[in-house]
């Protein structure tokens, strides 16, 4: 198969690899002849580094190189079965995209979208033939990451679900699905991992560096949410947030803070800014966390059932089955368990207990009980019923 690729950024090129790797031939477009050169090279130094590293032999590596080509040429894509858009996060740039896509490739090639926060119904509007429109949506670095949501539009003939998703089986990836809402699954429910932990900061109930702690050693994630997010950047990660805030119509249970925000208006992006949340100067002194295990363990506790809540809602709203809800995390981001099996675990009408008592403390409706948990805590019902 001729696999399209549009834009050669961080994404694209990644894609591009997966789709070699899987033997496909790929045609690598962007309207920048340097973003080009520069990511070719790049991936002549990745694949140098596995030859290096032994994890793939010189010929395979050569062999691989040899399925991509990189073009200026927006027609070179006219013979691809699938192409797969990861231009800049613009919708007006990706309609018109798509619409132009459209027009080039044959009929029955798939159009797909990896955008992470836009509508896939929006961009598939474009095309007067939407049933073949989707998004697929890869998490980076592509070829390092095995979670891929495949997200049909309102538009995007059912049957073209289960083609997309046995073509990822095939690309090596595991791929879920997930309904055109704002951040799929992975990046909805994770935003009380962020969110929550800094409001807790922000209430001045620990610091970060507490937080931190109690999320790793209580928790058993592998990051500290603080850690996270200067790893991921704050430009990016606000942005993400802000976005997923405004998609949901100013839903409060996804509000922003105004202790990120003026991380980014200070330029504190993070590990590259060498400064956010924390400093990464080499004289810098890290803060110490106050190791108190019960101190830890409401802290992870409330985080958690945050997260589970996000995950419950998502289920009951149908976004996704509870299967790929489980599975988008732990694979995604790596959580130590899925979500539904930890409310399982700890017990739901715990998590309802929990969240009543922080809506009943603040009386805002981030902490509202999603109606399925509480409905199941009531009749006493799990997410995975036992053997
Ligand atoms: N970076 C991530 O972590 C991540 C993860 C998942 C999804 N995404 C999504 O993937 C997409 C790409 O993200 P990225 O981080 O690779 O971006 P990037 O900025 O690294 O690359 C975008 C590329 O698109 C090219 N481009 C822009 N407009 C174009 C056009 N009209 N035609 C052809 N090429 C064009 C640019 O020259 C650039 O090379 C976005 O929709 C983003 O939301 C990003």
């Amino acid at each position: 198969m001729i696999i399209g690729i549009v834009g050669s950024g961080a994404m694209g090129a990644g894609i591009a690899q997966v789709a070699a790797e899987a033997g496909h031939q790929v045609v690598v477009f962007d309207k920048s002849p340097e973003m080009l050169d520069k990511a070719e090279k790049q991936m002549a130094k990745v694949l140098e580094r596995l030859v290096a590293k032994g994890t793939r032999s010189a010929e395979a590596a050569n062999a691989l190189l040899t399925r991509i080509r990189f073009t200026p040429v927006f027609e070179d894509l006219r013979d691809a079965a699938w192409v797969i858009e990861a231009v800049v996060e613009n919708l007006s740039v990706k309609k018109e995209l798509f619409a132009a896509l459209e027009n080039l490739l044959p009929p029955d090639a798939i159009l797909a979208s990896n955008t992470s926060s836009l509508s896939v119904t929006a961009i598939a509007a474009s095309c007067k033939q939407a049933s073949r429109v989707l998004g697929i949506h890869f998490f980076n670095p592509a070829p390092l990451m095995q979670l891929v949501e495949v997200i049909p539009a309102l538009q995007t003939d059912p049957a073209l679900v289960e083609v997309v998703k046995q073509e990822m089986v095939a690309w090596g990836k595991v791929p879920v699905v997930a309904q055109d809402t704002p951040g799929f699954i992975v990046n909805r429910v994770a935003r009380p991992f962020y969110g929550e932990a800094i409001r807790i900061f922000e209430e001045g109930l620990a610091d970060m560096a507490t937080i931190d702690w109690a999320m790793k050693e209580i928790g058993g994630f592998r990051m500290g949410p603080f850690e996270l997010m200067d790893y991921i950047g704050h430009d990016v990660n606000y942005a993400v947030t802000a976005s997923v805030f405004e998609a949901f119509f100013f839903d409060p249970r996804y509000r922003p803070s105004f202790a990120q925000k003026r991380l980014v208006d200070a330029g504190f992006l993070g590990r590259k800014a060498g400064r956010g949340f924390y400093d990464y100067h080499p004289d810098a002194v890290r803060p110490e966390p106050v190791k108190d295990p019960e101190l830890g363990k409401a802290i992870a506790w409330r985080v958690i059932c945050m997260l589970i809540n996000e995950a419950a809602d998502a289920l009951y709203l149908r976004i996704a089955s509870r299967d790929d809800l489980d599975l988008a995390m732990t694979r995604g981001v790596n959580y130590p368990k899925g979500l539904l099996a930890w409310a399982d675990e700890s017990g739901i009408q715990h998590c309802v207990n929990t969240l009543d008592r922080l809506h009943g403390e603040y009386l805002e409706d981030r902490y509202r009980c999603s109606p399925l948990l509480r409905k199941m805590g009531r009749t006493g019902k799990r997410f995975y019923q036992r053997d």
